[in-house]
């Protein structure tokens, strides 16, 4: 019985795997030659005997190019199967597995029990893409939407959201995938420096809208390595584009994605209403001028009222200035919130912007690199900021 079907020649690779699917994960493990990375899906899976396979695991020892080539096919053919490559993962092959639909990769050296785990995650994948395709549209939520937003424009929601998605990124590659509900005058294309083949306007009307296997491959992939769903090429395409869909979109995704960051419009339209009926968190983006301040108030009650706050929320206090005029405890207290992250007015974040590189996937640790990057680890379920998420501790401005 294979439901599990490894290609490797290496007898101490096999041996691992077998110890990380023994006892605790159910069905077999059927080892086939490296060399059989060369055929194509169909004769690679006539050799897998009995059970229908879940997960189809490339070793060490195969040919990276062949493997790519052969998990692209298999997207195709067999979405529903995932398929792990075991490799050191470096950021160049990140971006190119996640372009052939890989789902995950393994490091060379990995213990039994990091394998379990690994391969678990992939067989729940599959039985939810099998159930999926058996069920029809709306799946259930899984990955964790965070909308990014606020009542105001030009105080760094895109900067935010976009960095944030960069940042994710690092603890759950291939794990990410940013929307632009900025239906007009979205610029996550911009920002990510992406020149994006389908957008939202592709996503939501025709064969995606039902099926989470088409809308995966209306994705564009950015360099920082998230995926990304841009806002449409037209502004007026956003008066097409309803509440409903917005919400069915958002749900697939999150059915696919570890994390869905959404990238919002200034206010608190009907689109972004729809969208935080399923958001898991918040991430409101002040400025530090009374304007801001005050529109952040309004929002907020707007929301309580309307009952849609979500149940995460962290509060990003940016354009931080000495010489504002206004301390962070100022802004704290006129909003009632604790602040969570800081994001000091900066040349290197404009500079990104222009270069549509963001500032987390470039080297400089400035003060902006640095609290942007700490910001994103609050959502890192193995990090000490995520367990300590009640305890906001106070920022302050360097
Ligand atoms: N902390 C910052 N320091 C300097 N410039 C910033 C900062 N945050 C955002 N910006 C710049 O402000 C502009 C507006 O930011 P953006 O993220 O597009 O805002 P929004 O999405 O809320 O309209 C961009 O050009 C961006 O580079
Ligand atoms: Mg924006």
């Amino acid at each position: 019985m294979s439901r599990f079907l490894l290609l490797t020649d290496q007898p101490d690779f096999e041996k691992v795997v077998q110890l990380a699917i023994r006892g605790s994960l159910p069905g077999n493990l059927q080892r086939i030659p490296a060399a059989a990375v060369q055929l194509a899906p169909q004769e690679l899976l006539a050799r897998s005997l009995g059970e229908p396979t879940d997960v189809l695991m490339f070793g060490p020892d195969v040919s990276r190019t062949a493997a790519l080539d052969l998990a692209t096919a298999m997207d195709l053919l067999h979405p529903d199967i995932s398929v792990v490559l075991t490799a050191p993962a470096d950021s160049e092959l990140i971006m190119s597995a996640m372009r052939a639909g890989i789902r995950d990769i393994a490091e060379p050296g990995s213990e039994p029990e990091q394998l379990r785990l690994l391969l678990e995650r992939n067989c729940l994948t599959t039985e939810s893409r099998r159930r999926k395709s058996g069920e029809g549209n709306i799946e259930r939520r899984r990955g964790r939407v965070i909308a990014v937003m606020s009542p105001k424009g030009g105080v760094g929601k895109t900067t935010v959201a976009t960095n944030l998605a960069v940042g994710l990124s690092k603890f759950a590659p291939m794990g990410v995938v940013i929307l632009d509900l900025d239906l007009q005058f979205g610029d996550v294309a911009s920002a990510l420096n992406l020149e994006p083949e389908h957008t939202i306007t592709d996503a939501v009307f025709g064969a995606a809208a039902q099926d989470s296997m088409v809308l995966k491959a209306y994705l564009s992939v950015g360099e920082s390595g998230v995926y990304a769903l841009c806002g449409p090429k037209n502004p007026a395409d956003a008066d097409l584009i309803s509440a409903e869909q917005v919400a069915i979109l958002v749900s697939q995704l999150a059915a696919e994605f570890q994390y869905v960051v959404l990238d919002t419009a200034p206010g608190l339209g009907e689109h972004l209403l729809a969208a935080l009926e399923m958001a898991t968190d918040a991430v409101w983006v002040c400025g530090m001028d009374v304007p801001s301040i005050r529109g952040m108030n309004n929002g907020l009650v707007v929301l309580r009222e309307l009952q849609l706050v979500p149940e995460g929320r962290h509060v990003v206090l940016n354009f931080a200035d000495r010489r504002a005029g206004l301390s962070v405890q100022d802004v704290e207290l006129s909003i009632g919130l604790p602040i969570d992250a800081v994001i000091p007015v900066s040349r290197s974040v404009s500079l990104s912007t222009n270069k549509g590189v963001p500032l987390l996937a470039e080297k400089s640790r400035g003060p902006a690199w640095r609290n942007l990057d700490k910001f994103a680890r609050r959502f890192d379920p193995a990090s000490k900021d995520a367990l300590r998420k009640s305890a906001h501790r106070r920022e302050v401005l360097q």
